[in-house]
């Protein structure tokens, strides 16, 4: 069994779910750590329940998959998994922690990051910097509209630069290389860097609460090479190590789609493990607006539960009902605890489609992952349920 083999393999003892034993690095084992994603679950929850529910060639389904942490768990357990999400960086962030890419091609891809990384350094060390762009980089340094806002000049035709090389590479590496990027631009922006939504600050020269420091976004040291060489390294072992604990038979498949469609795509499944989004208008497309706008992804628009807070229960009750339909065995949902008692009406909502209710976990959120630091609790609820197809 995989599990005792990995750093962050801790067992549940004595039913504790809050996983008090484990830090942030045993939560970004793998290909986990890929990209931030907002409200992302920790690995531990669906490894435990797929473990505990699940056999080997079951079919694992998350309708709201984000970044693909049941879809890496589902695989590592030899399970089959689909996971549906309507944000298009969601699903390249599972494609980049799934797909086999050339590893040969990446190999020379990060050589030439590390050349570029030496003639970068050097041209700063001489003062060139100059230089050296008039001679290597693009003259435009437009990424998109208004990006010279987002991005100092040099940092933009780097990234360019970085585009026109991988343009004819096959479409994994490809995606592999920008998931890579996507995670780093943020922190390459003059995004103020104690913030977690992109925001400029008022002056180049800021000071940085969070962090107790001074940032100077005219003057401090962009490498883009450098960053995204280190960054796809570590990238490149993960994956590696992730294909020698799986098998290639075991299909583990993202679909961008909405969930309020999803038997269009999915007709049966024996689990399904999912952290919907939360209710109060949370908003991917903001948060990752940078990836966006440099990948040239097209938004999911309204279609996106949580936006609009007044649709979340209908939009839920379509999801659940679909699910009712497809779903023969263990349905997981982990839910926020909230004042305004959501998470009851889902429950309830959940019971109303008849399926019965086998477990309710409450745990406290010890280690949070990026942006969810507003919800302390959390209710990991379990029913069973038998496919209407079958009744
Ligand atoms: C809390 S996150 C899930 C995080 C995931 N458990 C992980 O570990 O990455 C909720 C996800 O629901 C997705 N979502 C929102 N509305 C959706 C819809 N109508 N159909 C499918 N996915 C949707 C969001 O894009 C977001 O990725």
């Amino acid at each position: 069994m995989y599990r005792e083999n990995l750093i962050g393999y801790v067992p549940v003892a004595n039913n504790n779910w809050d996983f008090e034993e484990i830090g942030i690095k045993h939560t970004q084992y793998l290909t986990h750590f890929f990209h931030h994603w907002a409200a992302k679950f920790i690995p531990q929850i669906p490894q435990n329940i797929i473990h505990e529910y699940g056999k080997s060639g079951d079919i694992v389904l998350d309708p709201f998959v984000g970044c693909g942490t049941t879809l890496v768990e589902g695989k590592l357990l030899n399970c089959h998994s689909y996971g549906i999400d309507i944000n298009p960086l969601a699903i390249k962030i599972c494609q980049a922690k799934l797909n086999t890419i050339d590893n040969e091609l990446l190999g020379k891809f990060i050589s030439w990051l590390d050349y570029y990384n030496k003639v970068y350094q050097s041209s700063l060390e001489k003062g060139q910097l100059k230089l050296f762009e008039e001679e290597k980089l693009p003259e435009n340094p437009s990424l998109f509209e208004e990006s010279d806002k987002w991005f100092r000049d040099d940092v933009a035709k780097c990234i360019k630069l970085v585009f026109q090389k991988i343009i004819e590479y096959d479409s994994n590496t490809k995606n592999f290389i920008e998931v890579g990027l996507s995670d780093l631009l943020k922190g390459m922006s003059n995004s103020r860097s104690d913030r977690t939504m992109p925001c400029l600050p008022k002056q180049a020269k800021y000071y940085d609460k969070k962090h107790d420091r001074w940032i100077d976004n005219d003057t401090r040291e962009i490498n883009v090479f450098q960053r995204l060489s280190s960054q796809l390294k570590r990238m490149a072992v993960a994956l590696q190590q992730f294909h020698r604990l799986t098998k290639d038979e075991i299909i583990c498949q993202p679909i961008l789609a909405d969930a309020k469609n999803l038997t269009k795509y999915i007709q049966k499944a024996n689990i399904v493990v999912t952290s919907p989004p939360y209710w109060s208008a949370q908003n991917y497309q903001k948060l990752h607006f940078l990836s966006f706008k440099v990948l040239g992804l097209n938004e999911p628009g309204q279609a996106e539960i949580g936006r609009n807070a007044s649709d979340y229960l209908n939009d839920m009750d379509i999801v659940i009902e679909q699910l009712s339909e497809i779903l023969d065995g263990i349905f997981a949902i982990v839910i926020g605890e909230s004042k305004e008692n959501i998470h009851e009406e889902v429950k309830g909502l959940i019971l109303s489609h008849g399926m019965r209710e086998e477990e309710t976990i409450k745990r406290n959120i010890l280690n949070h992952t990026f942006f969810a630091k507003a919800v302390q609790q959390e209710f990991i609820y379990i029913f069973s349920n038998t496919s209407k197809k079958r009744v």
